[in-house]
């Protein structure tokens, strides 16, 4: 397989036969998709545990956020589905430490804090009633991550080299927002190559529509595997 398995695909599209029809097209060029609540909300999950059969590993972005009681019994039964190898939930302390407790010893499934949506300014937190600025915010965030024994951020390229400096070699640092050079940047504010991304400490990388939206998406993964490779 040609393959780099830090990279992660997100299959953003309407309907799980669309998905389904992507990774065919995509083929060997891709080994790790993400499955997000729009197709979780239409048989994501099913996807999931077909896909995981046949080989690929699952990120399962539910970036669940409740009580901790529901969160432990919905990380519990999202985990033993045996679908999930990356689950993400908000980054707050008794968020992380419900997730960390239903998953359990399914060791292979990895917690993954959301630490400050990168929709989030500032002043969108201070409306909120936060104290802190963004990158406050996300430092803070990180250390409750690490503290609750959650596995990793999902961290804008930016926000990278804290993740990793923080978090120490074993850390995961999966990062949206990846662009190769010379990309339309989309919605992504803060986008960075693939390159300078790994360069910054991301242990993966997340990148749709650049491969998802592209004529040859097959080509196009592949483009971005070399870029990774260098
Ligand atoms: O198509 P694109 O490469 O922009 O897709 C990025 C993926 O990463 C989408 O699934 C998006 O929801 C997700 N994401 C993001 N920024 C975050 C967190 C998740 O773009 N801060």
């Amino acid at each position: 397989m040609p393959a780099d398995p830090r990279l992660i695909v997100p299959l953003d599209l309407p309907s799980r036969a669309e998905a389904e029809v992507m990774v065919e097209t995509i083929g060997d060029a891709v080994a790790f998709y993400k499955i997000g609540l729009q197709l979780l909300a239409g048989g994501g999950m099913d996807l999931a545990k077909r896909l995981k059969a046949r080989g690929f590993n699952i990120f399962l972005d539910w970036k669940l956020h409740d009580i901790g009681a529901t969160v432990e019994k919905s990380a519990a039964a999202i985990v033993e589905s045996g679908a999930c190898d990356f689950l993400t939930v908000h980054a707050e302390p008794q968020v992380l430490r419900a997730a960390v407790k239903g998953r359990g010893g399914n060791l292979q499934s990895k917690i993954l804090g959301v630490t400050v949506m990168t929709s989030l300014n500032d002043h969108d937190l201070a409306e909120m009633g936060y104290a802190l600025d963004v990158e406050a915010l996300v430092a803070r965030r990180i250390g409750q991550v690490i503290d609750a024994g959650a596995d990793g951020v999902i961290a804008s390229p930016h926000e990278a080299a804290l993740a990793r400096r923080l978090g120490g070699p074993d850390f995961l640092v999966v990062t949206p927002g990846i662009r190769p050079a010379g990309a339309s940047l989309d919605d992504q504010a803060r986008a960075a190559t693939p390159a300078s991304s790994l360069a910054s400490g991301a242990s993966h990388l997340v990148c749709g529509r650049p491969i998802t939206a592209a004529r040859d998406p097959r080509a196009a993964a592949l483009a971005i595997v070399a870029e990774m490779a260098g």
